[in-house]
């Protein structure tokens, strides 16, 4: 049998541009290529043009390849730039230490780009910050220095330009063994820091980054459990230095800010924001994917909201969540060993189980003719990733990833993009497969794309 894997379908999506974003599908740049850059940065040059930094994991390591560079001008539409900085030999920025979450700030004093990011060794032991400096946006980077700011550790780290006149900006850093999270403010040149302006003292929180709304600083943070996801937080306070409200939730609890960890957060006109993560796959780190969902402020407090497909209007900052219709997983025709699962937490109080090693089901959609997204809506008690075959009327299957949903009732969705004809299809998970996927709640087939 022969097994296509899901980046490769996801080419069909070349020929249409793309004017949706699908949290955690394979995002390809206008070349094809799966985008690498994760531990995002976003920086906006001249209100019109987003730059996309972050880190090249192709290879698949921790270890410092590149820190990449993507132009857009509609956040969906990605162009691989020059490298804005590669290793070098004999420094701390080697191919054999670690450099993550660039985030890159304009020094309009200097006329200068910074870049900030967390510098270390392999093993995560030197604890450091690292700047760069470049006069056009993706560089390539000057690299300056790594050191230990203010001769404390700092791990995973971001920086906030504020909106006074002298756009003083602070580094946001897990410090102490990432015991106590620091906000200390840099300098006019962007090049240290020199004075420590907050501490939450205790709070073990890394992946951070702050939105201003409305005067209010909001904090955005996961805390820490390595590659694995946990409840993302939100914290809000009436100025940089004065004392941020206790954690609060991005997300119900359960699902782990639907599997992924904070790495930027990027405000939109409209006063929301765009909750930039990373659902990050340990074991084939360059395979990791990107999780960006609205966050709005609807209620009062900053809350993420679930979308599998949805569009943005960029000038007005709103955002669209597409509709698709629901096909749940008990109504389709099972296989083999697969059988029924009931829990009040599947729609409908049941899934099916027991998929893949001989068990399947093939569920009857109707389609428009095109290559579709479909998300599969699964629950995986595992602590590891499970996968699915998906085949599309008895053709050759695809294998999507399915991730630990953090519990056997917990459920999250998982995008496939899907040639489908129009009228009606079978669509069939789980088939000639020898290891276990994950239950099957219920399918979605969206027609945006
Ligand atoms: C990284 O892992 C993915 C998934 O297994 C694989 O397709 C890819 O070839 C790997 N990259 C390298 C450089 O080994
Ligand atoms: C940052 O400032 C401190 C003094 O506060 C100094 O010791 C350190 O060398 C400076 N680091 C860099 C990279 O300039
Ligand atoms: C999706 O359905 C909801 C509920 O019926 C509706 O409010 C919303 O406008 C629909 N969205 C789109 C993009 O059609
Ligand atoms: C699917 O999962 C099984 C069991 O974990 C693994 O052996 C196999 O390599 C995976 N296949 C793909 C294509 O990821």
């Amino acid at each position: 049998m022969r097994l296509l894997l899901v980046a490769a379908v996801s080419t069909f999506s070349l020929v249409a541009q793309a004017t949706v974003i699908v949290p955690g599908a394979t995002w390809t740049d206008t070349s094809g290529t799966p985008i690498q850059a994760h531990g995002a940065g976003i920086l906006k040059v001249a209100r019109s043009t987003f730059y996309w930094f972050g880190e090249d994991k192709a290879s698949n390591t921790t270890l410092f390849h590149a820190v990449s560079c993507y132009t857009s001008t509609d956040l969906l539409t990605w162009t691989r730039q020059n490298n804005a900085l590669t290793p070098i030999a004999g420094t701390m920025i080697s191919g054999s230490n670690i450099v993550e979450r660039p985030k890159v700030l304009f020094n309009k004093m200097n006329n200068e780009y910074v870049m900030w990011f967390h510098s270390d060794t392999s093993n995560y032991g030197a604890a450091m910050v690292g700047v760069a400096t470049a006069k056009t946006p993706c560089g390539p980077y000057t690299y300056k220095a790594s050191w230990n700011p203010l001769g404390a550790e700092s791990r995973d780290e971001s920086v906030f330009q504020d909106d006074d006149a002298a756009q003083t900006s602070y580094l946001l850093y897990a410090s102490d063994n990432n015991q106590n999270f620091k906000i200390s403010r840099l300098d006019a040149n962007y090049y240290n820091v020199t004075a420590q302006v907050n501490v939450l003292t205790a709070s073990t929180l890394e992946a951070p980054g702050i939105v201003k709304r409305n005067g209010q600083y909001y904090l955005f943070a996961s805390h820490t459990s390595g590659w694995d996801p946990n409840p993302n937080r939100w914290f809000v306070a009436s100025s940089i230095s004065s004392a941020f409200s206790a954690q609060a939730d991005l997300a119900p609890e359960a699902v782990r800010t639907y599997y992924s960890q904070n790495a930027f957060d990027l405000p939109l006109a409209s006063g929301n924001a765009i909750y930039m993560g990373d659902r990050w796959r340990s074991d084939f780190l360059g395979t990791s994917t990107y999780i960006w969902l609205p966050l709005t402020w609807a209620s009062g407090s900053p809350q993420l909201i679930w979308a599998d497909v949805w569009s943005l209007n960029l000038a007005a900052g709103t955002w669209t969540i597409a509709n698709g219709t629901t096909y749940e997983a008990e109504n389709g025709v099972l296989s083999g060993s697969a059988v029924l699962a009931s829990d009040s937490s599947f729609s409908g109080g049941k899934a099916v189980g027991f998929l893949g090693n001989g068990g399947s089901v093939t569920i009857t959609v109707q389609g428009i003719g095109a290559a579709q997204w479909v998300s599969l809506y699964i629950a995986n008690g595992d602590s590891t990733w499970r996968n699915t075959t998906v085949s599309v009327n008895g053709g050759a299957p695809v294998v999507v990833q399915q991730p630990d949903t953090g519990g056997g009732h917990v459920i999250l969705s998982v995008p496939v993009k899907l040639n489908l004809k129009s009228g009606s299809n079978t669509i069939t998970l789980g088939a000639g497969q020898s290891n276990f996927a994950a239950d099957l709640d219920k399918i979605i087939v969206y027609t945006a794309s």
